[in-house]
């Protein structure tokens, strides 16, 4: 069982400096580049999302990542055969599956699992055999978590997107309302099994109380740190997002 002193990994999500680059068409900033600062600077694993129209990381990103990184990839991807297809090739660490919508700015909400237990079952079976460790990414709701117990998934990444939101407008009692509901389902998650990550929209603001509950192992982030890098420097931002962590679970 998880004690309250389990570490709590950081997995940094590297996808907006691929959206930089990208921005220019050119080399620029380079993705592999800020993934190796970063595992220099602590992180306990690297988070890229190649999404199907690679908006941001490209196929030659996830190629490089693989060859040079020490720490674990967890590879994120829509749930479809042509990213099945890329994840049995490389066979990373973990791959998350999140869902995917062409005309969204980010990953808008959590996997429908319950309604698509079938097919993802199938879907996963595979990727598991390769030795993958399975994450699928979901709204903190019971019924998206037994759903993806059943299908065999080893790890839920639960949204804090609704959570952070709230916190950036103020609301504080939507935010402590979507809090209690984070902390409850990690609780029920791991009750089933599961080993729990979270992650979406995370900042320095709003990393505490997150990293804070016992059951989760794994905090995924990206924009802020990417963002803050820009006045700070990417490993002093990593470096004041552990320090917090570190703070929250002691
Ligand atoms: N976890 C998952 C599954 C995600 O899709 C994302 C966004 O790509 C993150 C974590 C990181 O979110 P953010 O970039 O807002 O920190």
């Amino acid at each position: 069982m998880t004690q309250p002193t389990d570490p709590l990994r950081l997995g940094v999500n590297i996808d907006h400096v691929a959206t930089v680059r990208n921005a220019r068409g050119g080399a620029t900033p380079d993705p592999l580049r800020a993934a190796k600062l970063a595992q220099e600077a602590g992180a306990d694993g690297i988070t890229a999302h190649l999404r199907e129209d690679r908006r941001h990381i490209s196929d030659a990103d996830i190629e490089g990542l693989m060859q040079v990184l020490t720490v674990p990839l967890n590879f994120e991807m829509a749930a479809t055969a042509e990213m099945q297809k890329i994840a049995l090739r490389h066979r990373p660490h973990a791959v998350c599956l999140v869902p995917e919508k062409r005309e969204e700015r980010t990953t808008e909400g959590g996997l429908e699992v319950a309604r698509d237990e079938n097919r993802l079952a199938h879907y996963i079976a595979p990727l598991r055999d390769a030795g993958c460790r399975v994450s699928i990414f979901i709204a903190a709701d019971q019924r998206q978590i037994e759903a993806a117990h059943r299908i065999g998934a080893q790890v839920i990444e639960l949204h804090t997107g609704a959570y952070c939101d709230a916190h950036a407008e103020g609301d504080l009692s939507t935010r402590d309302r979507e809090l209690e509901k984070l902390r409850e389902m990690s609780t029920f998650a791991q009750s089933l099994g599961l080993e729990v990550h979270a992650g979406h929209g995370l900042t320095f603001e709003t990393v505490k109380p997150v990293a804070a509950f016992p059951e989760v192992m794994e905090l995924n982030i990206g924009h802020f740190l990417i963002g803050e890098a820009i006045f700070r420097g990417l490993a002093s931002a990593i470096h004041e997002m552990r320090r917090l962590m570190d703070a929250a679970r002691a």
